[in-house]
């Protein structure tokens, strides 16, 4: 993984997945059930990094990704949240610069101190081989959740804020830039070797939108993490960037990009590869699919970017409807593949 991200070409890419633990394994749910709640799970480091180690236990992922959620800066921000049954993420919108005076940096690194205890003991647990991602989710994301309350459909509370009042939302998305920064920095001195910034709903956003809500953010967070660690190795995931891909690789500084399902492979071994280490990018539904047409398109995506720096994974994270043996499959066909 590491050797991938320092732009080598390798025989066969490393791989892990996106929402490699979680809903689709007995194991997980098991785990789950008897933490409590999800954020009781995220905030025990015992068994946040018991579910980090499952789906390694089965599949020998090159990477392993810390089990936590892009949620819990919000929550450690004082914006309470509840993760409900059959309805995902529930917060108690914030829909005003004047509402942020609720918000605050004071007990950030106390709420979250459990997952940098996930992440030291991780960092011990894991063999040498295996690479910890430490992760957040970029400003832009957290922020339709924090102003919609909820996942959305539309995200027409978050967009009339930006459209009405730019200067007011700039206020969030800076406190936002501070906190995972620091959210970053602190995983990365508890022993995360590559952190990813998940930015799911950049996709949203129309062009002359993106680069002060999407680009801008990310680019400041990566300056403010290489002014302490030089060169760290950043995974950057602008969901649905489209052509926008170009300027936030070439602005932002990452050192990879994770490319979603609908992203053109030949476009992205011409227009990106040759910057940028690529990672991606098989339907998350083709694993829940599986048999031979799986393992045609994996072939097909080894085939289109192994002549430049891949890391392979999905478009997307794993759906809990995934027959866990098809993941076994893909680390299988991944496994016995050289370029
Ligand atoms: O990748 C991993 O295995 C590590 C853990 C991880 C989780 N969430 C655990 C989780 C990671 C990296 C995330 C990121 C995340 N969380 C994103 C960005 C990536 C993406 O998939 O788009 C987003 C948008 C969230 C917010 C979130 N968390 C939602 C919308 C939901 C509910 C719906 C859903 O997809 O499950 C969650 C809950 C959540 N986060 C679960 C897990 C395993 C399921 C909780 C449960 O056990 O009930």
């Amino acid at each position: 993984m590491i050797r991938a991200l320092k732009k080598e070409t390798l025989d066969r890419p490393p791989f892990w997945l996106m929402r490699q633990a979680g809903r689709y394994l007995p194991e997980y749910r098991e785990t789950r059930a008897n933490a409590g709640s999800f954020l009781d799970l995220c905030y025990n480091p015992k068994l946040a990094e018991e579910v980090t180690l499952q789906p390694l236990r089965r599949y020998n992922m090159d990477a392993a990704i810390l089990f936590a959620d892009i949620l819990l800066i919000p929550d450690a921000l004082g914006q309470p949240l509840a993760y409900k049954e059959g309805e995902g993420p529930v917060l108690d919108a914030v829909r005003s610069a004047k509402e942020l005076a609720s918000l605050s940096l004071d007990n950030l690194h106390s709420v979250l101190n459990p997952v940098y205890e996930t992440v030291d003991r991780l960092s011990s647990s894991l063999p040498e081989s295996c690479t910890l991602i430490g992760f957040a989710g970029a400003p832009w994301t957290v922020a339709t959740y924090m102003v919609e309350g909820r996942g959305s459909k539309d995200y027409v509370n978050i967009k009339k804020w930006i459209y009405s009042d730019p200067d007011g939302f700039q206020q969030l998305i800076d406190l936002l830039i501070i906190s995972t920064t620091e959210y970053l920095l602190k995983q990365i001195e508890a022993g995360a070797e590559v952190v990813q910034i998940f930015d799911t709903w950049a996709g949203v956003l129309p062009d002359e939108e993106f680069a002060k809500w999407v680009t801008d953010p990310t680019a400041k967070i990566i300056t403010a993490i290489r002014a302490r660690h030089p060169d760290f190795p950043i995974i950057g995931f602008p969901k649905g960037a489209g052509g926008n891909l170009s300027q936030f690789v070439k602005e932002t500084g990452v050192t990879a990009v994770s490319l979603d399902t609908a992203a053109p492979l030949e476009w992205a071994k011409t227009e990106i590869q040759p910057h940028v280490t690529v990672q991606g990018n098989l339907d998350p539904i083709l694993l829940v699919t599986g048999g031979q047409k799986m393992v045609d398109r994996i072939h097909h995506i080894l085939e289109t970017l192994g002549s430049g720096s891949h890391i392979f994974n999905l478009g997307h994270g794993i759906i809990p409807q995934t027959p866990p043996e098809n993941v076994g499959l893909l680390a299988d066909t991944l496994h016995n593949w050289k370029q």
